[in-house]
């Protein structure tokens, strides 16, 4: 069709009008672009994690640090980053953990941590709860714990390559396949790496050819000690009070402790009813539903696991393992559909908004210590153990 001129001269004044409010307006106005853009409709790769995170804290100086607590063993940076606007006084805000888990093939869990940082960074002073949360806590997101597992994971679509669950740690000839004896395989699983119920005899745990070897020995590797350091250093204990690890798959909010069946904390009750209610809203929203217990109790006992330790070792009251969506009826559904990805992230979120929620009400009173001192946990922080 022939264009006449003044319809031209019309077009380029509507793009000049776009072009000028998406100049002229600031991102606080727009609601929501704090954040440098992550495609959470299709799975990334690593460096896209790697320049997010790091593009996050950099364009956020005000309330976002960028946190690196050591390296992995391929000398990746392990990242994340802390979300909190600091306090006027400069007091010791209380804070929670949230991580999408240490286990290569389990994709869905690093993206929804950063539909958290999105969730976060972009609603606060926009949205009245972020900013409470924001103002009130630090939040601490560390969207992948195991960024060589994730590289190696992404390189092939041959199953035994995308479904690899372990860091890359180097190989261990004394493992056992069906026949075999001496067989050399590569990787420890970082969730059986912890110190709690480590046994050098536990089956399958012990086999480096397992797909959960628990490792030569406790903390063997450099990203489990990493996450212990930070946990035990002065930046965050005692002030950390909730804490959620993100894994696929099976829809489970799990409780500790797992190294054992039948085996709880003290206050296991206060853990599971708080479950309850986030599991029930999450529910709401789009009927996935959770089923709340220990994995032990449900699944089968598995030893050496992150939260496990953390809650047995650190006076973190709230500690959590979500295993996402899907449920458990499809087998090695680590990896769903990436259309499903926000949904996800959505739905979780608001589990999460419920755990927040009452970690501020809970800590409302409490007064932090100035700083605490890296001595022994007992008087670091006694008074955080009586909440
Ligand atoms: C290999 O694995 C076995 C079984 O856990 C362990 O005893 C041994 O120390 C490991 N060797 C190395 C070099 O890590
Ligand atoms: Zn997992």
């Amino acid at each position: 069709m022939f264009v006449s001129p003044p319809c031209l001269v019309t077009i380029s004044y509507r793009l000049l009008f776009v072009a000028l409010i998406l100049v002229i307006l600031p991102n606080e106005i727009c609601g929501g672009a704090r954040t440098p853009f992550f495609d959470l409709t299709a799975y990334s790769d690593w460096p896209q994690f790697e320049d997010y995170i790091k593009g996050v804290a950099h364009d956020n100086p005000s309330f976002v640090q960028l946190k690196q607590i050591g390296k992995s063993r391929e000398g990746r940076p392990l990242l994340g980053l802390k979300i909190g606007k600091p306090s006027k006084d400069g007091k010791r805000k209380i804070a929670s953990w949230l991580d999408g888990g240490n286990h290569a093939r389990e994709w869905p869990a690093f993206h929804v941590a950063v539909y958290f940082i999105e969730k976060l960074v972009n609603g606060y002073l926009i949205d009245d709860k972020i900013t409470k949360y924001v103002d009130t806590l630090d939040i601490y997101v560390f969207p992948i714990l195991n960024p060589d597992g994730f590289v190696y994971s992404r390189t092939s679509t041959r199953a035994m390559i995308r479904q690899w669950r372990k860091n890359r740690a180097p190989e261990n000839c004394t493992g056992t396949g069906v026949f075999q004896t001496d067989v050399c395989c590569v990787g420890v699983d970082l969730n059986r790496n912890y110190d709690i119920g480590f046994s050098q005899s536990s089956y399958p745990f012990n086999n480096p050819c397992s797909d959960e070897f628990q490792g030569p020995y406790p903390f063997s590797e450099p990203e489990s000690r990493a996450v212990r350091d930070f946990i035990m250093s002065s930046e965050i204990y005692g002030r950390l009070y909730a804490l959620v690890s993100m894994h696929t798959h099976g829809q489970l909010w799990i409780l500790p402790y797992n190294y054992q069946k039948r085996t709880y904390p003290q206050d296991f009750k206060d853990l599971e009813t708080l479950a309850n209610r986030a599991a029930e809203k999450v529910y709401a929203y789009r009927e996935t539903k959770y089923r709340v217990g220990t994995a032990a109790d449900l699944l089968g006992t598995a030893t050496g696991g992150a939260t496990d330790w953390i809650k047995k070792n650190t006076p973190t009251k709230y500690v959590y393992v979500l295993e996402l969506p899907p449920d458990m009826k499809t087998w090695f559904a680590f990896q769903v559909k990436p259309h499903w990805l926000i949904p996800i992230g959505k739905e979780t979120w608001i589990g999460i908004e419920v755990i927040l929620d009452q970690v501020i009400e809970e800590t409302k009173d409490f007064k932090p210590t100035e700083s605490t001192a890296d001595s022994t946990a007992d008087i670091r922080s006694p008074r955080f153990r009586q909440l």
